[in-house]
């Protein structure tokens, strides 16, 4: 591959399996023991809404004993690493998972498209506010009062965060890189195809090919933990 300058990173649940966080799909993923119709919609929490609070309390509570991996700890040394490495280049990890793993393993430049578990927005005001604790009963709102909070995930059927941001990074950038996503989630499933028209190197890290693999220039294969240090370790080289 050419030496980058700009570097754009996408992660999924797969960087953070294992840190001991389940994955969304394939064997013991957690949509096998919920529909995601059932809790990760808005239509769902408008129906249920003890349903999803209880789900996503106990995600909430689970992130908060796990711990960054060596791929987490990797993707944050190149982060802080790479102005100096490159001349100025600059890293971007934009990540589908809502845990805070990549911030707790050292890593400043971390965009979250579909939210963060230790974020509440709140439907009366707008405001979001970090949140640690449970939402199932109903806590009031700390800057409007009201009992409105919902857990800040963009739900199927909303739209992800930051998108101008994105597609800005991706126009600037000189490689794209996916870790440890199924490549079965839109928009973020286009950024490869996104990242090719634009003429960017691409470069797949996943346990398995995922569904948009024909659409890398390289993919590697093997589990985060071993596969992104080493890349890491090559790129810093
Ligand atoms: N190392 C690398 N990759 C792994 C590992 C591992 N140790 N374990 C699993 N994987 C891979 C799987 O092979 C799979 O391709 O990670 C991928 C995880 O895929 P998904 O479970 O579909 O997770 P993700 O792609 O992040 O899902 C996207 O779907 O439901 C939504 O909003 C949710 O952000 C999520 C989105």
């Amino acid at each position: 591959m050419r030496r980058p300058r700009n570097i754009v990173i996408l992660t999924g649940a797969g960087i953070s399996a294992e840190s001991g966080i389940d994955t969304f799909r394939g064997a013991g993923g957690l949509w096998e023991n919920h529909r995601v119709e059932d809790v990760a919609t808005p239509d769902a929490f408008a129906r249920d809404p003890e349903l999803v609070l209880r789900f996503y309390d106990m995600r909430r509570e689970a992130i908060q004993t796990r711990e960054p991996n060596a791929a987490h700890i990797a993707l944050a040394r190149l982060d802080r690493e790479w102005a100096a490495r490159s001349g100025g280049g600059e890293v971007l990890i934009v990540t589908q998972n809502v845990d805070d793993l990549h911030e707790r393993g050292g890593a400043l430049n971390v965009l979250h498209m579909h939210g963060e578990h230790l974020s509440v927005w709140c439907g009366a005001c707008d405001e979001r506010h970090r949140w640690v604790g449970a939402l199932l009963h109903r806590p009031p709102c700390p800057a409007c009062g009201e009992a409105a909070l919902r857990p800040d995930i963009v739900w199927f059927g909303e739209v992800p965060y930051r998108m101008d941001d994105i597609y800005q990074a991706l126009a600037a950038a000189d490689l794209f890189v996916s870790i440890g996503t199924s490549g079965a989630v839109y928009p973020a499933a286009g950024f490869v195809r996104t990242a090719r028209e634009l003429g960017l190197q691409t470069l797949e890290l996943n346990l398995e090919r995922s569904q948009g693999s024909a659409w890398f220039e390289e993919t590697r294969l093997g589990p985060a933990t071993q596969i992104v240090p080493e890349w890491v370790e090559e790129l810093l080289r």
